[in-house]
């Protein structure tokens, strides 16, 4: 019997800006080609926002798509996090998502734990719910990290691209939340930064400040690449342990899209077999706290989310940070 935590998976969505960034077009701008990219990343194009867009309006309209597959209102939210590394206000940006959504009985907060932030803030959600706090809560992971790459490293900027994806819960049982178990890695935190930086000003005598700016994405690929596929089959063979489940019992592998020889060889060291591990590596590139609810927006659009279905989702990225929770879906 699986266990329970009384949070049921009650509708998806997902929104990508309109912008379509091909490896021919990535090939136009640094020295990289179709071929070398395919190869080592398995990506074909990206969705990109332009600048009239704002992360509040994908983030809004994932919200939407996830409320209208639960046959919810946007009045029936109690809680929203919003995962993100790329808020449109360094202060939240939570209160602009549920006030463009018309739901001011809400409280919302911003989540930052990168490309983990989707199952940071699952995690989270789900104690409010269990808790009875709150009965209906909506994750959104929302990033635009065209925002924050250097359009001049190849190393970095094959490799992202834009989007949101939400969930919504309720506190049922039977739950939906089977185990989870999450990880930090700070000491390879220098993997992988969007790092700020300050340009010191003296104010008066004895007293400096920093005003600065945040640097682009800076990335040492090998690297994070090995502490993926080393740690996420770990973590997640960990959260299938709290959950009570084996390997055998999962129908969607749904990994973080950072790459697809990442996906391949976390599969392959499970023992999960390749139709059973969902990828949208090849049309959204990675996404950083989008790519998991997009990808389960992708599984639910083709007709092959189906309730009962357990699910092993587990998102990685800088900070370092490692997440991984075994859900039933439905
Ligand atoms: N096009 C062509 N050549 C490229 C290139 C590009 N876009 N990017 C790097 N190269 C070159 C390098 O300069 C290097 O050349 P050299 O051998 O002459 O020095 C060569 O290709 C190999 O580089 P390397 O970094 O070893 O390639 P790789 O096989 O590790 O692939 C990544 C690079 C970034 C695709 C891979 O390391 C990766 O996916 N890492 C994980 C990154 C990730 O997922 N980040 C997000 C986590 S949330």
């Amino acid at each position: 019997m699986l266990g329970s935590q009384g949070v049921r998976f009650v509708g998806v969505g997902g929104a990508l800006p309109d912008g379509r960034l091909t490896n021919d077009h990535l090939a136009q701008l640094v020295d990289t080609n179709d071929e070398w990219i395919r190869t080592r990343t398995g990506m074909q194009q990206r969705a990109l926002a332009g600048p009239e867009v704002t992360l509040t309006q994908l983030a809004v309209s994932a919200v939407r798509q996830a409320l209208g597959a639960a046959g919810l209102e946007p009045s029936q939210i109690d809680l929203l996090v919003l995962a993100t590394s790329t808020p449109d206000d360094l202060f939240g940006t939570a209160s602009l998502v549920l006030a463009e959504l018309g739901a001011p009985q809400a409280v919302g907060f911003d989540l930052t734990a990168a490309c983990s932030g989707f199952v940071f803030g699952l995690v989270t959600a789900s104690q409010f719910l269990a808790t009875g706090a709150y009965r209906t809560a909506v994750v959104v992971g929302a990033d635009m990290l065209s925002r924050w790459v250097d359009w001049t490293d190849r190393g970095t900027c094959i490799l992202f691209g834009d989007g949101a994806g939400a969930v919504v819960l309720q506190a049922g049982d039977p739950g939906g939340l089977l185990g989870f178990a999450l990880h930090n890695d700070g000491p390879q935190n220098s993997c992988l930064t969007l790092r700020f930086q300050p340009s010191p000003r003296p104010l008066v005598e004895d007293l400096t400040v920093g005003p600065g700016q945040f640097q682009p994405i800076a990335m040492q690929g090998q690297k994070v690449y090995q502490f993926a596929v080393r740690q996420v089959p770990e973590i997640i063979e960990k959260a299938l342990f709290r959950a009570g489940c084996t390997q055998d019992q999962v129908d969607w592998l749904i990994l973080h899209q950072a790459n697809q020889r990442i996906l391949d060889a976390v599969a392959e060291r499970l023992g999960i077999p390749p139709e059973r591990v969902v990828s949208t590596v090849a049309e959204h590139g990675n996404t950083s706290a989008a790519s998991i609810p997009l990808a389960l927006e992708h599984l639910a659009a083709a007709g092959r989310l189906q309730p009962g279905q357990v699910l092993a989702l587990a998102g990685f990225g800088a900070g370092l940070t490692l997440g991984a929770a075994i859900c039933r879906w439905g």
